[in-house]
C-alpha cells in the first residue's frame, strides 16, 4: 500500500533524516585506517541511545537475509556492496567503505547511505563513488510531483549507462514511513513514463548502487546476509530519503 504524508507530516520527518546525516557524517569522520567495523556498530548504537532514537536494522529479518540482522548499521566493504554485516574486520588503506544506516525518530524512519575510500583512493574506485552519487542527485531531480517511478529510475540507468556499467535489479529503493521498506518500490533501471504516479506526499528512498565489472551479486555464506560482487570487482552505494512535495523533492536525510 502506498501511504502519501501531510506537509506536517513530512515536517514531522525531518528529525529522523537529520539524525541519519549526522550520524554518517559522525561516522565516516571516525573512520581510518584501523578502524574496526564493530567499533563502527558500536558507535552507531551510542549515538542512536543519546539521541533516543529506534534502529530499524537490530531485529530486521527479512526474507533476503538469515535470521535478525543483529546491527544497527551496515558496513559493505570493497566487494560488499549492500547489507554489509559488521564483523571483526580492521579498515586497511584503500578500502571501499558503504555505511547505510537506517532509523527511527518519533516514529518515523529515514534511511541513508554513503561510500567512501579509506586512505589512499584507486582512480576506479572514486570514479565509481562518484556515479552512484551523481546517479543519486539525478534520480532526486527527476522526483518531480506529476512524474512517474520510471522517470526516477530513467534517470539513475542513465548514469550508470554512460559509465557503462551493468545495473542489477533485486534492490532499489523503497518507500519510507512507519517503518523502513513499504511501497513503491523503485529499480534502478526502468522506463521514464512508466510506473506509480509521483504525487506529492510520497516519502521514499532513492538508492543506487553499482558494482565495477558485473551485475552478479552473491551472498556471503558465513554471515548469510552481506551482498558481495560475484566476480570480486568493488561497489559503492548513494542513498537519500525524500519527499516529494508540491515544489519538487526535499532531501530529508541531510543536516
Ligand atoms: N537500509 C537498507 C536499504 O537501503 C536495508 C538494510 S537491511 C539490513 O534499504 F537489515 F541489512 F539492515
Ligand atoms: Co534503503
Amino acid at each position: 500500500m502506498i501511504e502519501l504524508r501531510t506537509p506536517a507530516e513530512i515536517d514531522e520527518m525531518r528529525p529522523a533524516g537529520r539524525f541519519v546525516a549526522e550520524t554518517l557524517k559522525t561516522l565516516r569522520g571516525e573512520t581510518k585506517v584501523g578502524t574496526n567495523l564493530l567499533d563502527i556498530d558500536r558507535r552507531a548504537h551510542e549515538l542512536i541511545r543519546a539521541a533516543g532514537a529506534e534502529s530499524c536494522y537490530l531485529d530486521y529479518a527479512p526474507s533476503f537475509g538469515s535470521g535478525p540482522f543483529g546491527y544497527v548499521i551496515c558496513t559493505s566493504i570493497n566487494d560488499a556492496v549492500l547489507h554489509g554485516k559488521p564483523f571483526d574486520y580492521r579498515i586497511q588503506d584503500g578500502d571501499l567503505v558503504t555505511l547505510d544506516f537506517a532509523v527511527s525518530v518519533n516514529g518515523w524512519v529515514a534511511d541513508s547511505a554513503v561510500s567512501f575510500v579509506v586512505g589512499t583512493p584507486r582512480d576506479e574506485d572514486l570514479r565509481l563513488i562518484d556515479t552512484t552519487e551523481r546517479a543519486l542527485a539525478a534520480g532526486i531531480a527527476a522526483a518531480q510531483p506529476g512524474g512517474k517511478v520510471g522517470d526516477i529510475s530513467a534517470a539513475i540507468a542513465e548514469i550508470a549507462h554512460a559509465e557503462g556499467l551493468k545495473i542489477n535489479t533485486d534492490f532499489g529503493g523503497h518507500g519510507v514511513g512507519r517503518t523502513m521498506h513499504g511501497d513503491p518500490h523503485i529499480p534502478n533501471n526502468g522506463r521514464a513514463g512508466r510506473g506509480f504516479p509521483l504525487k506529492p506526499g510520497l516519502v521514499v528512498a532513492i538508492e543506487p548502487w553499482f558494482l565495477q565489472t558485473t551485475d552478479k551479486l552473491i551472498t556471503d555464506e558465513g554471515d548469510g546476509w552481506t551482498l558481495k560482487s560475484a566476480d570480486g570487482s568493488r561497489g559503492a552505494h548513494s542513498e537519500h530519503t525524500i519527499a516529494i512535495t508540491a515544489d519538487g523533492p526535499l532531501i530529508l536525510s541531510q543536516a
